[in-house]
């Protein structure tokens, strides 16, 4: 028979844009014994994950709760809850979570309008407005930070663009929450995403959101109840209800009200570990985690110019918490990514489409971004590419990132 041995996963030094180390106080949580779903102590617990994330979303929505799976669980959630079949949807796009909205706005039977931009750079808010009056859309949906270029988007004046043309604004912030700043409410953001295995170092397995009262407003025009739960309610006509049961906002929104109407079974050991990761970011306190992970950004930069390395896209709308490098002519990338990976232990990412091969991704996020991490990166990089016939500049690099945190401390 064969014999299957005890797990024992190496530890690694996660240096992706996801998923990142997980911090030991939430690995402390999630080991924690499991509670029945409608016991009060579990439902407390929900009510506060609640209560810290609508500081996290820097909303005052009613509604701030996460979906069970992982972050596309929660984008594909709010959109087919928010998106009726024919609805007009605009979908700009920058990279290759934005065809992902792209094609999810597809399946919810929508109207789909994109507009494209080339990787490496983001939209003029002019770009996006100008596109919305032509197209007149019911739903506007992008991506904030798009890990697959590593460039970050402006919000705040297609915010005040969906507002004046009645459109909602769908965000994916799956990259930033936690990481830099997302401001739901002073952006006037309708619904947005969040990820857990990014910015909030916690494994990957449920996607927060939050949506205010018109994105509520629209869901509650979808709203079909099971059958099975039914009291005398109005079910809205064949065509305009929710297309899906587990991504039911409505529904969803239910559970997590007082109401308490059941649902799924929800997942105790990731509401542990989610409560546990925003605990931890109150406690850094927001702003002050924002600037830790614009240092560390600062610091990996630093070194990789001072090894002679050259970074991918428009610095002007670089993305804090990944950053994106040039793969140098004649390296084999995948090869210098196995090196670091099995000497030294550290993951980096490589990239999608028309990326793929030309460049390398870094992510400084959540407890994975810290000072060791980036030094460790920068001389094993180093030594990897001296290995593989680069010239690098030797020795600079981490000297450079040092002077970075030393002047930061000084
Ligand atoms: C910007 C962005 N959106 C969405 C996703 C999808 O998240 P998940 O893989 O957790 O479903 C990712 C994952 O890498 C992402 O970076």
């Amino acid at each position: 028979m064969k014999r299957y041995e005890d797990l024992s996963p190496s530890l690694r030094c996660i240096m992706t844009p996801g998923p990142v180390e997980v911090d030991p106080r939430v690995l402390r949580a999630m080991s924690f014994p499991v509670l029945g779903q409608f016991d009060p102590e579990f439902t407390g617990i929900m009510n506060e994950t609640m209560e810290m994330l609508r500081e996290l979303f820097a909303t005052g929505n009613q509604w701030a709760y996460p979906v069970d799976g992982t972050s596309r669980s929660g984008i594909e959630a709010v959109m087919v809850s928010l998106i009726a079949p024919g609805d007009r949807v605009l979908v700009p796009v920058y990279g290759r979570f934005g065809h992902l909205l792209h094609e999810i706005a597809e399946r919810c039977g929508a109207e789909v309008h994109t507009i494209e931009t080339g990787w490496g750079s983001v939209f003029e808010p002019g770009e996006i407005i100008a596109a919305m009056k032509r197209i007149r859309p019911d739903v506007v949906a992008l991506v904030h930070g798009e890990t697959s270029t590593g460039r970050v988007q402006p919000l705040a004046e297609i915010g005040q663009a969906c507002r004046e043309q009645d459109a909602l604004l769908i965000v994916d912030a799956v990259a930033t929450i936690g990481g830099i700043p997302v401001r739901t409410d002073a952006w006037k953001l309708d619904a947005v995403v969040g990820g857990t295995q990014k910015c909030l170092s916690v494994p990957a397995g449920m996607a927060p959101v939050t949506y205010n009262a018109r994105a509520e407003a629209k869901l509650l025009k979808r709203k079909r109840v099971e059958r099975g739960l039914r009291g005398g309610e109005v079910q809205p006509g064949e065509h305009s209800f929710v297309r899906s049961n587990y991504f039911d906002l409505s529904m969803l929104q239910d559970y997590w009200s007082p109401a308490r109407l059941n649902h799924h079974t929800e997942m105790t050991s990731m509401l542990y570990a989610l409560r546990e990761g925003l605990r931890l970011v109150l406690e850094e306190g927001l702003e002050a985690r924002y600037a830790r992970h614009k240092l560390h950004e600062q610091a990996l930069v630093a070194g990789l110019t001072a090894m002679g390395l050259a970074l991918y896209g428009d610095p002007d709308c670089k993305l804090t918490v990944v950053t994106c490098v040039l793969i140098p002519e004649g390296i084999d990338g995948e090869a210098v990514r196995s090196l670091l990976l099995e000497h030294f232990g550290i993951e980096i990412a490589s990239s999608f489409g028309p990326l793929k091969g030309l460049i390398w991704r870094i992510g400084t996020m959540g407890f994975s971004c810290r000072e060791n991490n980036v030094l460790r990166l920068l001389g094993a990089l180093e030594a990897a590419l001296q290995r593989h016939g680069y010239p690098v500049a030797c020795g600079r690099a981490v000297q450079a990132a040092l002077d970075v945190y030393e002047a930061e401390s000084g």
